[in-house]
């Protein structure tokens, strides 16, 4: 763990917040947060799979939560807020800030790199008040689960997966993460339902989670395939990552 992290866990406990979510703030969500593809709806203050993310860390009251990749910081956003309501919790966030523009799109689509600037992105997080829950990383996640200890460390009780989409990167990013959690560890990877993308093997989300859910023994998911989706997984058993090695690429 590095000393600003090792810093943030020391200011507490925080002050439970009780629920935050009030209009002004989804309608901040929505201004600076930016949704892409959560199946949320701007008129009608829906933050749609926002309010499953919110609800999962609210009610599972995680110690650790990883979030790889943000466009915009809505997973983040939406997720720190339930640890800052839950008064418990930090939130790992691992960006290396790629634009489409630049690093082109076998690196990122729909990055525009917002995570270059500390300053700036901690001024993104404090608008919503979760500054001090949030350690952003500018890495990309290969970088991060090698240095993974000396980064952050610790056990991940839920992780949001949304970096890069190649079937490569997702299996690396979710074996990364199911290897630092335990049974009823839980994982959110978005990007289930972009069909096209994943037909032309452009994204490998979906075909990935199907191969996850063949273990049954070991993981149970459900996908939510609206929008562009996400899906829910809960791991079963400690070392589950051990059936994923041993059978799949
Ligand atoms: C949230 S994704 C956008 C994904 C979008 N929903 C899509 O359909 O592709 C964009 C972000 O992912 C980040 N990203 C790309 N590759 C990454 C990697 N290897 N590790 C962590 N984050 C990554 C980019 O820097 C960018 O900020």
């Amino acid at each position: 763990m590095n000393a600003i992290a090792a810093l943030k866990r020391l200011v507490a406990p925080r002050s439970a917040g009780g629920f935050s979510l009030t209009p002004e703030l989804i309608g901040d969500i929505f201004r600076h947060a930016r949704p892409l593809g959560h199946h949320e709806d701007r008129e009608s203050l829906n933050l749609g799979f926002g309010f499953l993310y919110y609800g999962v860390a609210r009610t599972l009251r995680p110690e650790h939560v990883v979030v790889i990749g943000s466009g915009f910081g809505f997973s983040v956003v939406c997720l720190a807020l339930a640890l800052r309501d839950n008064g418990l919790g930090r939130l790992t966030f691992v960006d290396p800030s790629y634009s489409v523009l630049a690093h082109g799109p076998l690196q990122t689509m729909g990055g525009t790199s917002q995570w270059d600037d500390a300053t700036r992105v901690e001024a993104r997080f404090a608008r919503f008040g979760v500054a001090d829950v949030v350690t952003h990383h500018r890495m990309t996640s290969a970088e991060f689960f090698a240095r993974y200890d000396a980064v952050c460390g610790g056990e991940i009780q839920l992780a949001f997966i949304d970096g890069n989409h190649s079937y490569a990167n997702v299996r690396a990013d979710f074996l990364g993460c199911v290897r630092r959690m335990r049974r009823n560890g839980y994982l959110l990877l978005h990007d289930t339902n972009i069909y096209i993308r994943e037909l032309v093997r452009h994204a490998g989300v979906k075909t990935w989670l199907r191969r996850v859910a063949r273990h049954k023994d070991a993981f149970e998911a459900v996908d939510f395939p609206f929008s562009s989706g996400v899906a829910l997984v809960r791991v079963l058993e400690d070392e589950a990552w051990q059936r994923l090695e041993a059978s799949s690429s």
